[in-house]
This record gives structure tokens, C-alpha cells and sequence, in this order.
């Protein structure tokens, strides 16, 4: 899954945290920017909000947290599908003495182009992997497995992945591996449990998740309960919710969305970076752009390596 990039947007003016109940170093922003409202891109780093880190899906980091420093908000670069300049890319980042800990790789390279994923052949992103990250490695750079989708057939992607990296003569090791997650709350606890039981001793981040297209109240008990689990379970290291856009543009449903329509922080949305409720109702609206080719657009820009919101 993959959004729709250049709706996103709001101008929330932020609700002074009143408690902090929710406050969780674990926590990360799916950056998804909103060219249309820039001033939404500033509201994960308002206030008192908590979140600790973010990923753009590309191998930069974004202009709009340019006066950030890494040790405020550290960005994560993601190498999205095989290019051949990842590797110099994270380089000179690291050169320039940015603190770069971790890296992502290969956004649901079993999912299709049209829902945002990277399409990509365990073979092919083997070798693109043992040429552009495992040499990461080396300079103490921690690897996340690519990012495959919540489906059976992530599994067997993965496990392809592996074996295609041993058949070219190199162990691939990742350090941590990467869940998407689309759907209740059991199903979710019970995929993880499935990941954890295939690479037994390796952390977890879940990248993305959501109860997508659901009612309010069971997206919220879904988003609360997903929090506790994931702040209990040691060996779940970073999580990063899908919802950092307004609901009239989400493309899983407007009850997911951290903000409404007009930009103002949901009960998610002020959960998640640590506040009180706000009673601030997401709500879809008529304009509901085709979010599919929003996201076609967004993809292939990703792949030749423009996101640079
Ligand atoms: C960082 O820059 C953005 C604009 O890109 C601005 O809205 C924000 O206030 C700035 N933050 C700080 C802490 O200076
Ligand atoms: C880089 O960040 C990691 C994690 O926050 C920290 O442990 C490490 O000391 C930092 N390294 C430098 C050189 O700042
Ligand atoms: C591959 O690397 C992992 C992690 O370092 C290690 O546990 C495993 O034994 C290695 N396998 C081979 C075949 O070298
Ligand atoms: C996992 O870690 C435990 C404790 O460190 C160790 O006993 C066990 O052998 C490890 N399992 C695998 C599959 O590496
Ligand atoms: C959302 O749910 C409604 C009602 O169950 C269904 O008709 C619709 O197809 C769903 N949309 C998506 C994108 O899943
Ligand atoms: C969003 O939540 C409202 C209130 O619970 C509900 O009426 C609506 O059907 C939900 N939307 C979707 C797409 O599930
Ligand atoms: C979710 O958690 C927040 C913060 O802990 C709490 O205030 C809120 O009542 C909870 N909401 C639901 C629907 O459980």
C-alpha cells in the first residue's frame, strides 16, 4: 500500500499535549507529503509531539525537516526498488556525518505497481541487495528485509529473497524485518507471531498498518490496542502508523486518517504523537481523488528516485 502523496496536507493547529499517556520512543511517521498544504508536513514535529524518526519511502531526506537534525527526527532512507545509487547515496550521507543507523529496502516487492508496491523479483532485488546494501553492513548500518506485503505470498517472497542471495554466493543479513498490516487486530497479532516464528531472534518494525476502511470506534480500539502491543513486545524495535493524511484523500478509508478533512488533528492523530483526545471527527468528501493513479505516479517518480518533498 502506498498513498497518494501530493493530496496530503493540513493546517492542525496542534492541541497542546495535555497527556502524555501514549508517549512511545518506539514511534515513526510514514511521511507522505502534501505539496497541496505544505503546512500539514510540519504538524508530526509540532508541539509536543514525540515522534522520534520517519521514512519518505526514498533514499533522501525531506526538504520539510531540512532544520531538523537527525538526532531530533532521524530520518531513515529506504532504497524503494533496485537502483545502482543507493549505496553512494547512504555513503556520502554518512561522509557528511549524518548518523544514518538504519536502512529499508524494496517497498512490497511482492505487491503490484497499482497498489504501490515495488514488483520486483526475489532474484533480481538479490543482487541489487548484495551490490547497494549488504556492503552497508560494514559501516555499522543496521538492514531491514524488504518490505513485503501482509499476504501469504509475503512469506514466500522473503524466504525466495534468501535463497536467491545464497544461490549468488553472499548470506544477506538483516538485521530487522519490515510488516505491512492492513486488517484487525487478531489478524495482525497473529501475522506477527507467524514472522517471528519464521526468523526466529530478529527484531521487527511494523512499517505500515492500519484496520483500513472500517468504522471509527473499531479503528480506534484496533489503533490502541496495536500501540499497547507493540510498546509491550520487546522485540518489536520501531513502528510507523499509515495515516499521516487528511481522510477526504485517505486510500484505506476515512477513519484511518490522523487528520480531517480540513487539516485538524483526529483522536488517532493526537494519540499517536502523544496528546489527549480532540473529538475532531475524519469525514470523506465528495472530492475523492482516483487514488490509484495518484499513487502510480507517486511510484514511478520514487523509482527514478525524485521524491524529494
Ligand atoms: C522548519 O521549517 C518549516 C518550513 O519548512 C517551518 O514551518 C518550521 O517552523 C521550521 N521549524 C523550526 C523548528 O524552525
Ligand atoms: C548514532 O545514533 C545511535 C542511535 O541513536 C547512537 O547510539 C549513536 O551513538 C550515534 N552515533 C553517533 C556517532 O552520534
Ligand atoms: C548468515 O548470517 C546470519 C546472521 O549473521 C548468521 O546467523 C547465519 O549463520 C549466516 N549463515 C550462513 C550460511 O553463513
Ligand atoms: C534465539 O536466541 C536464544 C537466546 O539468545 C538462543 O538460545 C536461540 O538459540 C536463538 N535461536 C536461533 C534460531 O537463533
Ligand atoms: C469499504 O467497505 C465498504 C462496505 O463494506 C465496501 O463496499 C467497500 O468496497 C470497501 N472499500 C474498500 C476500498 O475496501
Ligand atoms: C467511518 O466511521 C463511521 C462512524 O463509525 C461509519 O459510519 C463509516 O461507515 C466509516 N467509514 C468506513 C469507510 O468504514
Ligand atoms: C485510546 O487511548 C487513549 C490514550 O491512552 C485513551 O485516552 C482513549 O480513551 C483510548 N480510546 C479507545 C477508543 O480505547
Amino acid at each position: 500500500m502506498r498513498f497518494s502523496t501530493s493530496l496530503l496536507l493540513a493546517a492542525a493547529t496542534f492541541t497542546s499535549a495535555d497527556t502524555l499517556q501514549t508517549r512511545s520512543a518506539k514511534r515513526g511517521l510514514v511521511f507522505v507529503p502534501s505539496t497541496e498544504h505544505p503546512q500539514d508536513n510540519q504538524v508530526w514535529v509540532s508541539g509536543n509531539s514525540d515522534l522520534t524518526w520517519y521514512y519518505n519511502y526514498g533514499p533522501s531526506a525531506s526538504p520539510a525537516y531540512s532544520n531538523l537534525t537527525q538526532e531530533e527526527f532521524e530520518f531513515v532512507p529506504m532504497l524503494w526498488s533496485p537502483t545502482t545509487t543507493f549505496l553512494s547515496s547512504v555513503q556520502s550521507m554518512i561522509k557528511a556525518g549524518t548518523n544514518v543507523t538504519h536502512v529499508l529496502t524494496y517497498n512490497e516487492p511482492d505487491g503490484t505497481s497499482s497498489s504501490g508496491g515495488s514488483q520486483v523479483s526475489p532474484s533480481t532485488a538479490a543482487t541489487n541487495w548484495i551490490s547497494q546494501v549488504q556492503p552497508l553492513k560494514k559501516l555499522g548500518v543496521k538492514l531491514g528485509a524488504p518490505a513485503v506485503t501482509g499476504s501469504p505470498g509475503g512469506f514466500t517472497w522473503l524466504a525466495d529473497f534468501f535463497d536467491a542471495c545464497a544461490s549468488q554466493g553472499t548470506n544477506c543479513t538483516a538485521d530487522f524485518i519490515p510488516i505491512h498490516w492492513y486488517g484487525n487486530f487478531a489478524g495482525l497479532a497473529s501475522h506477527i507471531g507467524q514472522v517471528r516464528a519464521t526468523y526466529p531472534n530478529t527484531s521487527i518494525w511494523i512499517t505500515e498498518y492500519a484496520l483500513n476502511n472500517d468504522t471509527l470506534p473499531d479503528t480506534q480500539d484496533f489503533f490502541n490496542m496495536s500501540a499497547e502491543y507493540f510498546d509491550r513486545i520487546d522485540y518489536i524495535d520501531r513502528y510507523s502508523y499509515f495515516g499521516s493524511f487528511r481522510s477526504d484523500v485517505s486510500n484505506v478509508g476515512p477513519n484511518v486518517s490522523m487528520l480531517t478533512s480540513k487539516g485538524l488533528l483526529t483522536d488517532i492523530g493526537s494519540w499517536y504523537l502523544g496528546g489527549a483526545a480532540t473529538n475532531n471527527i475524519p469525514t470523506e468528501s465528495t472530492a475523492v481523488r482516483g487514488a490509484a493513479a495518484f499513487g502510480t505516479v507517486l511510484v514511478m517518480a520514487v523509482a527514478a528516485g525524485f521524491m524529494v518533498l
